[in-house]
C-alpha cells in the first residue's frame, strides 16, 4: 500500500537532480567522467541526471542486488559489472538509495580495487539511521526517514518503479 502524499514530487525530485548535476558539471570541469549507474534501482535517477550534466562522459552500469522485498539479506550479488579498462577514468557510482550501505560499499571496494584515477559516489537519497556500513557519499539528493519507500526507479518486490515520484510503502497487514 502506498500511503498519503508522495514524499517527494516529480518538480521536486527534478529540482534536486539539477542541482546534483550543476554541482557535477562544476565538480569534474575539465575531465571525462564515467558514469555508472547501479541498476536497477537507479535506472531513473541516472538517466535524468546524466542527461543534466555538462561535461564529456561515457556510461556503464552494474547490476547488483541485496534485497528481497523489504530486508536487505546481506550478500551482494553481481550480475553484470564494468567492461571497459577504467585505469584511466575518473567514476562516479550513482545510486537510487544508500540504507545499511552494504551494496554500495561492496562496490565501491570492487571498482576501487581496478585502480580507476578517482571513485566518487552519488546517491539521491540517504537513509542514514539505517547504516550498517560506513561509506563516503559526495553527493546525496534527500536525507530520508527510515521509511520503506517506492517509486522513481525505487521497487517493492519489482514493482512501482515506473512511478514519477516517490512515497511511502507500507505492507497491508
Ligand atoms: P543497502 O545495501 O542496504 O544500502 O541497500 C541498498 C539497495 O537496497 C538500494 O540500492 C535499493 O535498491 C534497495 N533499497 C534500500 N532501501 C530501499 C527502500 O526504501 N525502497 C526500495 N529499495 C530500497
Ligand atoms: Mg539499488
Amino acid at each position: 500500500m502506498i500511503t498519503g502524499k508522495p514524499l517527494f514530487n516529480s518538480q521536486e525530485i527534478q529540482a534536486k537532480v539539477k542541482e546534483l548535476a550543476d554541482r557535477i558539471t562544476k565538480d569534474y570541469s575539465g575531465k571525462e567522467l564515467l558514469a555508472v549507474g547501479i541498476l536497477k534501482g537507479a535506472y531513473m535517477f541516472f538517466s535524468d541526471l546524466v542527461r543534466a550534466i555538462e561535461v564529456p562522459l561515457t556510461l556503464d552500469f552494474i547490476i547488483a542486488s541485496s534485497y528481497i522485498k523489504t530486508e536487505t539479506s546481506g550478500e551482494v550479488k553481481m550480475y553484470y559489472d564494468i567492461r571497459e579498462n577504467i585505469q584511466d577514468k575518473h567514476v562516479l557510482l550513482i545510486d537510487d538509495i544508500v540504507d545499511t550501505g552494504i551494496t554500495l560499499n561492496y562496490i565501491r571496494e570492487r571498482v576501487l580495487a581496478r585502480c580507476p584515477q578517482s571513485v566518487k559516489v552519488c546517491a539521491f537519497l540517504d537513509k542514514k539511521e539505517k547504516r550498517e556500513v560506513e561509506i563516503p557519499l559526495d553527493y546525496v539528493g534527500f536525507e530520508i526517514p527510515n521509511e520503506f519507500v517506492v517509486g522513481y526507479g525505487l521497487d517493492y518486490d519489482n514493482k512501482f518503479r515506473n512511478l514519477p515520484y516517490i512515497s511511502i510503502f507500507k505492507k497491508r497487514t
